[in-house]
């Protein structure tokens, strides 16, 4: 029986709650009421059926890409899934980078591919080695997937190597399927959407996690109109047509997205600002964007237990990230909430005498 469930989502919905929560990885929530929207507007059916003009147009203008390459989708949860459909057969290998996301592991299984892996490891920085990459392709490798940033450490991949990826991948006929939902949380100097590298390129992404919006489930495919094309038919096998007051306020949310970016900027450097003052008194090197950050602590899952128990605060068992002796810690929700949770957690990784 094939792969149905992830351990990862199952978590995050019923234990990451907690007086001090730092087990979230996107900015809290932006309220309606503060989006300069007029109610009268919503309307609850449209013209939608591969995709809301309006809003393909404004996900297209956002990457500067040309519509017929933007597929809508549901969050970049359904966008991951929706891609790895359109472009996995059964017994097909799939590289994934190592640590990586769970549920993209949980879809490509559930797909029936054989997952292989690539390390990006703490010494490096969690850098993407093309070298490594390289090594573990085999004859049926037909996608190689990478989170830009990096989930859970944070970690941006240079245009450069991602284009050297591109390039083993072209040569292996493979795609490169990029999670860049993080990728506009790197407040100066954006990097551009690596769908621009090449024909290769599948991206995902959405409003989700960096614009404080994940209500309204604003996702988005880029692909190569052809393919962007099979995704679209595809997905009436499993959508059909989108939620169509969600697409209206996903216009809403990019005709305001400065406002969003904004509001969000400020919580996250603020909570920036503070993870690395406690980085640097622990003599561990610092962060420079992103909502999350990947700390080892010996025993994760004892240590999330311990902190939660005594400390009223949550984070992440790095075991769901294959990586037990870590946790991650998010930002971006609460500055206040989160200055207590960090100095909480700074309590309970100091010895007690
Ligand atoms: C790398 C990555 N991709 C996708 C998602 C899911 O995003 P969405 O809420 O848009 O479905 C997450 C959520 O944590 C994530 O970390």
């Amino acid at each position: 029986m094939s792969h149905k469930q992830s351990e990862y989502m199952h978590w995050a919905k019923t234990s990451q709650r907690a007086r001090y929560n730092l087990a979230t990885s996107g900015v809290g929530a932006f309220p309606l009421r503060d989006l300069p929207f007029d109610l009268a507007k919503l309307e609850i059916n449209g013209d939608n059926s591969y995709g809301y003009r309006p809003l393909t147009e404004a996900i297209a203008a956002h990457n500067g890409v040309d519509p017929d390459c933007v597929v809508e989708a549901a969050g970049t949860s359904f966008a991951n899934h929706l891609a790895m459909a359109a472009l996995l057969e059964p017994g097909d290998d799939v590289l994934i980078e190592h640590p990586t996301y769970g549920p993209l592991l949980d879809a490509a299984l559930y797909l029936d591919a054989t997952v292989t892996r690539f390390a990006r490891t703490p010494e490096s920085g969690y850098a993407v080695d093309p070298a490594a990459v390289e090594r573990a392709l085999t004859p049926r490798t037909r996608l190689i997937v990478i989170t830009n940033l990096h989930n859970p450490s944070s970690a941006l991949t240079s245009e450069a190597v991602l284009s050297e990826v591109g390039g083993l991948a072209r040569n292996a006929g493979a795609h490169v399927l990029v999670d860049e939902v993080y990728l506009d949380a790197v407040y100066a100097n954006t990097p551009r959407t690596s769908f621009y590298l090449g024909p290769e390129f599948v991206v995902a992404s959405s409003l989700t996690k960096v614009y404080g919006v994940s209500g309204i489930r604003c996702g988005w495919i880029l692909a190569r109109p052809e393919l962007a094309w099979r995704m679209r038919r595809l997905n009436d096998l499993f959508g059909a047509t989108p939620v169509h007051p969600g697409e209206i306020l996903g216009v809403a949310a990019f005709e305001h997205l400065p406002m969003l970016r904004e509001r969000a900027r400020r919580i996250v450097e603020a909570d920036r600002a503070n993870l690395r003052a406690f980085l640097e008194r622990r003599g561990e090197c610092s962060l420079r964007w992103g909502t999350t950050h990947f700390l080892p602590v010996g025993n994760g899952d004892a240590f999330a237990t311990r902190l939660r128990t005594e400390f009223e605060t949550s984070v992440v068992p790095g075991r769901f990230f294959e990586m037990p002796d870590y946790v991650r810690i998010g930002m971006g929700v609460d500055s206040e909430m989160f200055a207590e949770g960090l100095r909480r957690l700074e309590q309970a990784l100091t010895p007690s005498r």
